[in-house]
């Protein structure tokens, strides 16, 4: 793992950085959308996922429903959508990711492969990738909570602890730490998925305010 180099740990707030994505497109009012070709699949990296203690404890638990990525987010949205639309693909992400819901508990655990073209010039995961990543793994974690079940990221805080090597499959881990009316927060972090006996490497950790704007109301009444 010598591609592994602790980084200094830095806070960025990025403020209504979901914004663009999250906001009503127009496939998702009509409550359908398309389900996306996959045009590419790391097979390989699909195995490893599927063959992890943690994948198939959740995929055989009753209350734990299982979902693939690109079911979830309208085809409107796949452009910028993670793992759907220009980071889909050959050396980017390189199996549809895979989200297990909680029904009980309401906790997301989310299986991503991040091949080796979303890198930046030192050779690492972009932090903009783990970004992405947790920005949709909380928001998706916090929006059940939502009276309307729709939000914006207010702000989403993360810390950086180490970049992921190119190749790695990361886990995403989210859970909804409080939520009134129409504000939820949520707390999440992102680490390699450990294969065989490797320990799991913490990649970064976050907390996002989530809140659904008082005008949403009026699209539910309006049966948007
Ligand atoms: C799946 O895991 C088992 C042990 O956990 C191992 O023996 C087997 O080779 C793995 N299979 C694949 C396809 O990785
Ligand atoms: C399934 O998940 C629930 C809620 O997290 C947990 O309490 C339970 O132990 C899990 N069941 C199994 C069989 O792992
Ligand atoms: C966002 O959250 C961070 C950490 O909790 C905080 O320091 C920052 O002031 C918040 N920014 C805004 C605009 O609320
Ligand atoms: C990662 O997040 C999950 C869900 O919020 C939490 O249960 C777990 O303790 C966190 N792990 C670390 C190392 O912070």
């Amino acid at each position: 793992m010598s591609f592994l180099k602790p980084i200094t740990r830095f806070t960025t707030p990025l403020v209504a950085f979901g914004v663009g994505f999250m906001l009503f497109p127009a496939e998702w009012r009509r409550g359908r959308w398309n389900t996306r070709q996959i045009s590419f699949i790391n097979e390989n990296a699909m195995n490893k996922i599927q063959n992890s203690s943690l994948y198939r404890e959740l995929d055989q638990n009753e209350s734990v429903t299982k979902s693939y990525n690109s079911e979830t987010f309208p085809s409107q949205h796949k452009k910028n959508h993670i793992g759907s639309g220009i980071l889909f693909g050959p050396d980017l992400f390189e199996v549809d990711p895979v989200l297990f819901i909680n029904d009980k508990t309401g906790e997301v655990t989310g299986f991503y492969h991040l091949g080796k073209g979303l890198i930046s010039q030192d050779g690492l995961i972009h932090n903009g990738v783990t970004s992405t990543i947790l920005d949709e793994g909380l928001c998706r974690c916090g929006f059940a909570q939502l009276p309307s079940k729709k939000g914006v990221t207010a702000n989403l805080s993360i810390n950086f602890h180490n970049q992921a090597p190119p190749d790695s499959t990361v886990v995403l881990r989210a859970q909804v730490e409080s939520a009134k009316g129409r504000k939820v927060v949520i707390k999440g972090n992102l680490s390699t998925l450990p294969i065989d006996d490797e320990s799991s490497i913490e990649i970064a950790s976050a907390t996002c305010i989530l809140v659904e704007p008082k005008w949403f109301k009026y699209l539910a009444w309006l049966g948007i």
